[in-house]
């Protein structure tokens, strides 16, 4: 496997060997501090980022390798009218591997076809994340031991959010994952991901408006923040924003091991009073996220 593109490209196998590769790296970090030497990861983000970003270049220095790229697409010759493809064939002759986040669906994959390096997958519009579904994996791994005979509730905007969308994809591999998808009316999950994912695999899922009759059901709550950008009107968004807000007294019904993850930015719908609740782990799942990525870029470069 060449490009991180969507995360069916892996295999339940390679995502495992992930993950190990990802636990070793914490344990043992100081095998790794050589293991890039000399090469060099493009971030090319189109689209405003700090996590995905940061961690991706964190990662590669860490492997001891060293970082270029752009973080908005205003300072790329895009701002000129250049094309993806044109753009990537030209960092393809700077760097040896390039991570892409784009307002456009697709346009990693584009960029995949002309690049001459592996490409991963940052972000693309409202479609799909897989490194942070890697790191959400990692995560629920660490946390909970396992990925099957979970109930995972997602809740918020599942309608633009792409880490719900990836993460369902990769979820729907693993025996007896439930599905509870809690969000408002015009934020339900896309009808594609539910027949092509959910449906064709027999999944079970439920969908609700109401969060508190639901979470003491839950081993995993994936919270999100609704997505203001993918928006077409302001009204729409003012409306929908505050939809739910996680809070202590919410989560008095839970199950005492339920681990809370977001993939963050937090914009309201996690009161930060459940920050210092033991279950609230997204701070941990951020670092996580620069583990899997180590992972994922040894992988990518085929460095042993
Ligand atoms: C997410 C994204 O960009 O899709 N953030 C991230 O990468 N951790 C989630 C979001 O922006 O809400």
């Amino acid at each position: 496997m060449k490009n991180l593109i969507d995360i069916r490209d892996l295999s339940t196998e390679e995502i495992r060997q992930l993950i190990e590769k990802a636990n070793d790296i914490i344990a043992h970090p100081e095998t790794y501090r050589e293991k890039c030497r000399y090469k060099k990861l493009a971030t090319l983000f189109f689209e405003p980022s700090t996590r995905t970003r940061l961690s991706f270049e964190a990662a590669m220095y860490e492997l001891g390798g060293q970082v270029i790229g752009f973080s908005e697409a205003a300072s790329s010759s895009a701002a000129k009218g250049e094309s993806v493809a044109d753009t990537v064939r030209t960092v393809s002759c700077y760097a040896d591997i390039i991570a892409m986040r784009h307002p456009k669906e697709g346009a990693p994959l584009v960029a995949s076809m002309a690049a001459t390096v592996p490409v991963i997958n940052a972000g693309d519009g409202g479609h799909n994340h897989p490194t942070q579904t890697l790191t959400d994996l990692l995560t629920i791994v660490r946390e909970k031991g396992r990925l099957d005979n979970l109930t995972v509730g997602f809740c918020g905007d599942l309608k633009f959010g792409r880490t719900v969308h990836s993460l369902i994809a990769a979820l729907s591999r693993y025996d007896n994952v439930k599905f509870v998808l809690v969000s408002p009316e015009e934020l339900k999950l896309p009808s594609y991901i539910k027949k092509e994912i959910l449906q064709a695999k027999h999944m079970q899922y439920v969908q609700t408006t109401d969060l508190e009759s639901v979470i003491p059901e839950l081993d995993i709550l994936y919270m999100t923040r609704v997505q203001r950008e993918r928006f077409f009107n302001e009204e729409d968004y003012l409306r929908l924003k505050d939809s739910y807000i996680l809070t202590p007294d919410k989560l008095a019904g839970a199950k005492k091991d339920m681990a809370i993850l977001h993939p963050l930015p937090r914009v309201n719908e996690i009161s930060t009073t459940v920050d210092s609740d033991p279950r609230a782990v997204y701070f941990k799942q951020v670092l996580n996220g620069k583990f899997i990525r180590m992972a994922l870029i040894l992988k990518l470069l085929e460095v042993e």
